[in-house]
Order: C-alpha cells, then sequence, then structure tokens
C-alpha cells in the first residue's frame, strides 16, 4: 500500500503523523510511504531522516493525490477541502460533529474518513486520545508552576517548597488519565496533592498504585468548596463522556481561594470544570477572574510535539499496519476497534453522532459495506 504523510497547515500545529521510525516499520513491511516536504520539520525530524527510514519525500499535490491511505494530526481545513477524494483513506483526528462544512466536504468528496478519537475498544477506551491527555495531564502541573511564579502573577510559591518550608497545595479534580498523570507530576515536583473523584472505582485503583502519597476523597460540591479554598494551584481534569465538563467551580467559589491562585482547566475542549472558564491559546494562555489566573488552553499537547508525535505514532502505527496490510475494507471488517473510527465512506455518513450533530442522514456502517460502496 501506498502511504502519505501530509504537512499539517493549520496554524500551531507542530505534530506529524509518523516518525521516521514508524515510516522505516511500514517500508521494511514492503509498503510505499510518501512523507510531504518537511512535514517533520516542527517534530525536530528532517526529510533526511525519513529517506533514511526508506522513505520518498514528495510534494503536496504528490502526497495526496498518489496515496491509498494518508496521514494526518488534525482534520483537513479549508484550503485542504480540495485533496480530498474517492478511493483515499483519510486516517487523523476529525472531531466533525462540530465542524458541519468539514462533514460536507468529506461526505461530497466521496473519501473513506477514519477518526483517531472515534477509535474505540470493546469496552469504550479510546486509545488513541489517551496519549494526548498523558501528555495535557503531565503539562499541568508544569503550566500551574510557572504561572504561580511571582513574576507570572502568581502567588510566588514554589510547588515543592524547600527544607522547612511547607510544599504548595495542588488540587485535581478528577482522576482519570488526566489528573491521574498530573497528580504523579505534582508529587515528583514536591506539592502536597489531593484528588476529588466521584468513582470509587477509581478511587481504588488510584490508592493502589499511589498508596498513600495522594490524599483522595470523593467529589462532592461541598468537598470541592472546602477543598478549594485551601489550594495553591486548581487542575480541572474530569469528564463525563459525551458531555460538557460538570461547572464544579462556580463563579461565587472564586472569590474564596486564595488571591492570585492558579486553576489549569485541562477539561476546557469538554467547557472547562469552572463558570468562568474559556478557551486560551499558547500565545496568550492566561487571564484573571476574581484574582485567580485562568490557564485555559484548549490544545496543551501542541506545545511539546516532539514528545506528542512519538506518543501519537505509539499509539497509531499498530492500526496503520492493519490498514496497510489488510486494505481499509480488510481493516475495518476484521477489527470493530477501526470499524468504530470510520466517520464517512463513499458519500455516506456513518457516525451516529456526527449524523445527529448536523441533522444528517446516517447509514450504520454494515449497511454501507453490505451496499458495496468500496
Ligand atoms: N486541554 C487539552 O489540551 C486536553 C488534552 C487532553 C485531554 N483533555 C481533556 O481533559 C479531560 C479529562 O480527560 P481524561 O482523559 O482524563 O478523562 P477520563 O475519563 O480518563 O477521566 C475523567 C475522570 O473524571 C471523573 N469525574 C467525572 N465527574 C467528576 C466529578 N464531578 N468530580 C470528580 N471527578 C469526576 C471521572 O470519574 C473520571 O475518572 C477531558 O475533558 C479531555 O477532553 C484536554
Amino acid at each position: 500500500m501506498r502511504i502519505g504523510v501530509a504537512k499539517e497547515i493549520k496554524p500551531q500545529e507542530y505534530r506529524v503523523a509518523l516518525t521516521p521510525a514508524g515510516a522505516r516499520e511500514l517500508v521494511q513491511k514492503g509498503h510505499e510511504v510518501l512523507v510531504e516536504t518537511n512535514a517533520g520539520l516542527g517534530s525536530a525530524f528532517a526529510d533526511e531522516a525519513y529517506e533514511r527510514a526508506g522513505a520518498a519525500i514528495v510534494s503536496v499535490e504528490d502526497v495526496w493525490g498518489n496515496a491509498d491511505l494518508l496521514l494526518k494530526v488534525k482534520e483537513p481545513i479549508a484550503p485542504e477541502y480540495g485533496h480530498l477524494r474517492e478511493g483515499l483513506t483519510l486516517f487523523t483526528y476529525l472531531h466533525i460533529a462540530a465542524d458541519e462544512p468539514l462533514t460536507r466536504a468529506l461526505i461530497d468528496s466521496g473519501i473513506t474518513a477514519i477518526a483517531y478519537e472515534t477509535v474505540e475498544t470493546d469496552r469504550g477506551a479510546l486509545p488513541l486520545l489517551a496519549p494526548m491527555s498523558e501528555i495535557a495531564g503531565r503539562l499541568a502541573p508544569q503550566a500551574g508552576a510557572d504561572h504561580l511564579e511571582k513574576p507570572k502573577g502568581g502567588r510566588g510559591i514554589l510547588l515543592g517548597g524547600v527544607a522547612g518550608v511547607a510544599p504548595a497545595r495542588v488540587l485535581v479534580l478528577g482522576g482519570g488519565m488526566v489528573g491521574y498523570n498530573a497528580a504523579v507530576i505534582a508529587l515528583g515536583m514536591g506539592a502536597q496533592v489531593t484528588i476529588l473523584e466521584r468513582s470509587v472505582e477509581r478511587m481504588r485503583y488510584l490508592e493502589q498504585i499511589l498508596s498513600g502519597r495522594v490524599q483522595l476523597l470523593m467529589s462532592s460540591s461541598l468537598q470541592v468548596e472546602e477543598s478549594i479554598k485551601g489550594a495553591d494551584l486548581t487542575i480541572g481534569a474530569v469528564l463525563i463522556p459525551g458531555a460538557l465538563a460538570p461547572k464544579l467551580i462556580g463563579r461565587d467559589l472564586l472569590g474564596t481561594m486564595k488571591e492570585n491562585s492558579v486553576l489549569v482547566d485541562v477539561a476546557i475542549d469538554q467547557g472547562g470544570c469552572a463558570e468562568t472558564s474559556k478557551p486560551t491559546t499558547h500565545d496568550d494562555p492566561v487571564y484573571t477572574v476574581d484574582g485567580v489566573i485562568h490557564y485555559c488552553v484548549a490544545n496543551m499537547p501542541g506545545a511539546v510535539p516532539i514528545t506528542s508525535t512519538r506518543a501519537l505514532t505509539n499509539v497509531t502505527l499498530a492500526y496503520v499496519e492493519q490498514l496497510a496490510e489488510l486494505g481499509t475494507m480488510g481493516a475495518v471488517r476484521e477489527n470493530p476497534e477501526l470499524a468504530r473510527g470510520v466517520n464517512t465512506i463513499a458519500g455516506k455518513l456513518t457516525y451516529e453522532a456526527v449524523a445527529e450533530a448536523h441533522g444528517m442522514d446516517y447509514t450504520p456502517l454494515d449497511d454501507a459495506l453490505a451496499a458495496g460502496v468500496a
């Protein structure tokens, strides 16, 4: 199979969908890998590194025009719509429930679009989203510590304290993938960490692996109210799948928080867990409301493309290999996880939640396949 790797053109996107190591794996299995000129530069991979791995460096027209399977990181943006075509399989983060023009462009083009974020295991886990949560979680205490410094407008407290001086208190709301990783890094920096979680089963697991190093408390509005008063850094990491984040921090609570404390609201991509949270960018990451510094960057992993690119390829490569080995239809029939990732195929919309979001017709994937669309 011919596998293309396009250069990302969305502003501030430095990741690339395949590392040279991944390219070599595919080449060794007998596939042809086409990488767009400078596709890896933002992640510190020169064209020569791909060439050494056996890939060919090609133009934007050739990567889209000659590939059977095209790998990307972000959804195609308007200037890329013209490249979408029947016979091509696109594998990337799509998030089309919130993007009607792209949904229409994908359907009209007849392309097969498989979304990283809807690839789902039988147990409901989202393996291609997990590494970005790990990274965002690990970045959260780092970003918080930075903005707690006095010259940045923060309280002027060091997370780890020093001998004889108490460390800062970090409150993590939600102990899932983001919350666990945030807690581990905050602990490593020497902070005193409390996690509020609402799943008892998850708390039992956290208790086992963090074995007494953090305080684990059942999340309730009263507990949030009490814990937030003492926090120097609060990290929002809650998620209710398929729904907006619960607003655990009402505006009235801000006044009870420490002056110039920091809230890193990682859950901002689902609306955020504070009433006062609104998305920010890496260029201008913080704003202050009622004396609380809000950090609400919606694409935190974008700040560390060298790590994010590798973490992404680590989880996508096995699926890419399967698509390359069996062909798109073979892989989708063989692997239900990949089948759940299919959003559009031959002009049909095959992901129900997207169809509902846009009031469009939905065709179950099995029906689309049975109709012999591909
Ligand atoms: N900003 C970014 O760059 C970025 C990057 C990755 C993930 N995220 C977001 O971070 C959020 C968390 O993601 P995740 O992968 O950790 O999800 P997850 O499902 O692994 O964890 C969420 C946790 O929140 C808990 N929870 C739900 N309601 C709660 C409540 N009221 N109080 C306390 N805990 C509660 C759940 O029990 C669960 O353990 C999501 O919104 C995700 O989209 C943001």
